[in-house]
């Protein structure tokens, strides 16, 4: 069969995730029949560079054959039992290993199906750690502009993409709203650091007037993804660290999509030399492999939910797949592979490589805002690059990138505007090159396309 048979066939009965089904009467599904390293194939047999990791989730590429290996060997003993009064040896080690490698202080893992599940085991978790300590006001969290972290409601409550929340207003509990750090916002003569500390002080008179009724204020360290991979100075989650602790506030850390080493050290918030009293892990955990989520928390946290005689001061979340075992042992096999090859190190090789690839990219006529924190790198694409002006999102220009690249054999999916490259760990320099030029066609051929090519369709989303 055909990609146009498979495709005619899918859109009579599967729904696609954050997508306008009536866009396929014009854009192509891609079937893809199968994927091996960095490469997608599709049912013609055209292959994909996969430049954005699937949705920044796989690290060692696709069908790895190591971590097929420990699957299936996990599958043949045990592909999963309720964790709930039971436990296996994969959820025990997987807690072990990623104890030792978090920040200090991080000693305990309660573990969800997905990042935004993940979220919201940490708000709740949160929120009733101040009920357990006679604090039932501290009710109300601080986000990011800009921030996005999920789309349950609690999740979607905090995230700042009105494309993905407005609609759902009247269920969310809406946050107190604290400015970005987003470098990209620096005046004249301002540092990236300047900026962090300009919306510090923001944060800073929203916890003076509210911290005694905040439970905690939750952030993306390093990168606000979803907005547009908007990259700020580590120092403003050093200050938020301190004041944090200062109000009597917890501080969330979701890392879903950058832990793992995206921004060039293992866990983002090492650049900042804290540890948040919850860190929020996903996407990378499992190498692109299982949904599964991990919220690590402190021993102080965990002390205020154990109680010998209150069952309600326990912490009662549950899933049917908490700590899964066929997840737990892919991500212990995908640890594996980050200690033996040293990948982090590695990849100080491939962020060069991809800095060196964009550098040449300044002179662009189009592109702006060249930017890059370790294995993530982004630009914008501007219609005029002496003011700044931007294309008008119902251009949509960032799906005629998409497009140009797809036919290129190379897969891209910017956010409105920004394209952007997180690949997987195996990529190699060569291919990096490969990558960017072919990007710089695709955008080429795109912007030089009439504008009302794409006019008809809605905005492009993440
Ligand atoms: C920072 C961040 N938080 C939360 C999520 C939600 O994770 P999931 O899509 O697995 O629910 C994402 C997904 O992109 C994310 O980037």
């Amino acid at each position: 069969m055909s990609n146009a048979d498979w495709m005619q066939r899918d859109l009579r009965h599967v729904w696609h995730p954050c997508t306008q089904m009536k866009d396929h009467e014009q854009l192509p599904l891609v079937p893809i029949r199968r994927g091996q390293g960095l490469w997608l194939e599709d049912f013609d047999g055209k292959r994909y560079l996969d430049g954005i990791s699937s949705w920044w989730v796989n690290l060692f590429g696709h069908a790895n054959p190591e971590l097929n290996a420990a699957l299936s060997q996990q599958a043949d003993t045990l592909e999963h039992v309720i964790l709930a009064g039971f436990t296996h040896q994969a959820i025990i080690e997987l807690s072990e290993r990623l104890v030792a490698l978090a920040p200090p202080g991080l000693e305990k893992c309660f573990y969800a199906d997905n990042g935004s599940s993940g979220i919201e085991v940490a708000l709740k978790m949160s929120l009733h750690a101040w009920r357990n300590l006679n604090k039932p006001e501290k009710t109300r969290f601080i986000a990011l502009e800009n921030s996005y972290h999920g789309e349950t409601i609690g999740a979607l409550g905090v995230t700042d993409i009105p494309l993905f929340s407005e609609t759902y207003k009247p269920m969310l509990q809406a946050p107190l709203r604290a400015p970005s750090p987003d470098a990209s916002l620096r005046r004249e003569g301002e540092t990236c650091a300047d900026v962090a500390r300009r919306a510090m002080a923001g944060m800073e008179q929203l916890l003076q007037d509210h911290a005694h009724e905040v439970a905690a204020v939750i952030v993306e360290p390093l990168i606000q993804g979803a907005a547009g991979m908007r990259m700020y100075n580590p120092i403003y989650l050093t200050l938020l660290r301190e004041a944090c602790d200062r109000h009597g506030v917890h501080l969330i850390a979701d890392e879903i999509a950058v832990g793992f080493g995206r921004t060039g050290t293992f866990f983002a918030c090492e650049q900042a030399n804290i540890s948040p009293d919850f860190l929020v892990l996903s996407k990378g955990l499992t190498a692109g492999y299982l949904p599964m989520s991990v919220v690590m928390t402190s021993n102080v946290i965990y002390d205020i939910f154990y109680d010998r005689y209150e069952t309600l001061r326990g912490f009662l979340h549950s899933h049917s797949y908490t700590g899964n075992a066929l997840a737990a042992r892919v991500a212990l096999a995908s640890l594996d592979i980050f200690a033996r090859d040293d990948v982090i190190v590695a990849n100080q090789a491939r962020s060069l490589a991809m800095a060196q690839a964009l550098a040449p990219l300044h002179d662009h006529p189009h592109i702006h805002h060249i930017r890059q924190t370790g294995m993530v790198a982004a630009f914008d694409l501007v219609r005029d690059k002496a003011n700044g002006t931007p294309y008008d999102w119902r251009e949509r220009r960032g799906l005629a990138v998409f497009q140009a690249a797809l036919k290129r054999g190379l897969l891209l999916r910017p956010i409105g505007n920004v394209v952007y490259f997180m690949p997987p760990y195996i990529i190699t320099a060569e291919q990096i090159r490969w990558m960017v030029a072919t990007a710089v066609e695709a955008i080429n051929e795109a912007l030089a396309a009439p504008a009302s090519d794409s006019a008809e369709l809605g905005p492009s989303i993440a």
